[in-house]
């Protein structure tokens, strides 16, 4: 079998030990790997990983000395062509005359809703790996690099708590996660934040000025307040402006993290969750399965289709939210 790897999407620390864990287990299984450079773009411009010496096959060597390297060496991509109908023709088309039988995207939601797309043009097997930051897809309990996100965002906020705590200060520190908060519970509980606004709670301006003046009063001088950049009141620019119209009790300043989270060398959960899940999407294909992603639920490693993974919203466990609440008194 001759099988494409690639990566879509934004980038997530643990894409290259995923990357590793496809090209190896593959030749170990004696079976042949392609590299896709720049996701679903790279393949409709035929943009292949070359090996030194030519061809357009991975060797073992292609991936030496990536497991601790953040980023993806094959390179990532949004790709609006490849949202075309004719886009996805195309890359069907691509993948036949190269031989490709089966490919492995390594990705989000946006990825996923590609293969799907793909799949109505192609009849080659298609096995996913969860890599992206934010920790939004059902069929998985942790994406590959959202471990590395959150200790990325928990390690800015320790620090900006000695400046919050020096200057008597309130700082919105806000995290990654389009549609999701789990980097903002996850990190809000890490660092000990004293609260957290999600898309998957309603963040009301009054109650947050209320819940405020009580832990002045309980004598907190500091406070840290994690903001999901999917917060359906805005980011934390919006969110400072509203608190501080409505009469916050603290002097505020605002931070946005941005792309530092997707960035860094992995976590070791990262590491051995992509290597895991990359060995496991390479073996389900061989055993003839098709058209979902590989995850880890419960430490049970399972395919979950496509349409499930990313046709519910993911919601951040809810203890851990009502903890973020009563850790902050
Ligand atoms: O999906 C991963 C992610 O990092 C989100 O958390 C974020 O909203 C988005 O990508 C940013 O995308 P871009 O790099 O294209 O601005």
């Amino acid at each position: 079998m001759r099988i494409g790897v690639f990566c879509s999407g934004g980038d997530a620390p643990g894409m290259n030990a995923c990357v590793r864990s496809v090209v190896r287990t593959a030749l170990s299984a004696e079976q042949e790997v392609v590299g896709i450079r720049r996701g679903y773009q790279g393949l409709l411009d035929e943009d292949f990983h070359r090996p030194t010496g030519g061809g357009i096959l991975m060797t073992a060597r292609c991936v030496s000395n990536i497991v601790q390297r953040g980023g993806t060496i094959l390179g990532s991509s949004r790709s609006p062509e490849f949202r075309t109908g004719a886009g996805q023709q195309k890359a069907a088309a691509i993948l036949k005359k190269h031989g490709i039988d089966a490919l492995v995207p390594i990705g989000g939601d946006g990825t996923f809703a590609g293969a799907i797309a793909l799949r109505r043009f192609w009849a080659g097997r298609v096995i996913g790996c969860p890599g992206t930051i934010d920790n939004d897809l059902c069929g998985t309990d942790y994406t590959i690099g959202f471990s590395t996100a959150v200790a990325t965002a928990v390690d800015a906020v320790d620090k900006l708590r000695d400046t919050a705590a020096s200057h008597d200060m309130m700082f919105l520190v806000e995290v990654m996660g389009r549609h999701n908060g789990s980097i903002a519970i996850y990190t809000a509980l890490a660092a000990g934040a004293e609260c957290a606004c999600v898309p998957e709670t309603p963040t009301d301006i009054p109650s947050l000025i209320e819940r405020l003046q009580e832990l002045k009063l309980r004598g907190k001088r500091s406070i840290v307040m994690i903001v999901a950049e999917g917060d359906e009141m805005g980011g934390a620019a919006v969110l400072n402006e509203k608190l501080r119209t409505a009469g916050c009790p603290f002097e505020t300043r605002t931070v946005t993290l941005g792309h530092v989270q997707r960035g860094g060398s992995p976590t070791p959960a990262d590491r051995i969750l992509a290597t895991r899940l990359g060995e496991f999407a390479v073996m389900s294909l061989l055993a003839g399965k098709t058209g979902g992603m590989a995850g880890d639920v419960a430490g049970k490693l399972e395919i979950t289709p496509f349409e499930a993974t990313i046709g519910t919203h993911h919601h951040p466990p809810e203890d851990l939210m009502r903890l973020v609440d009563v850790m902050s008194i």
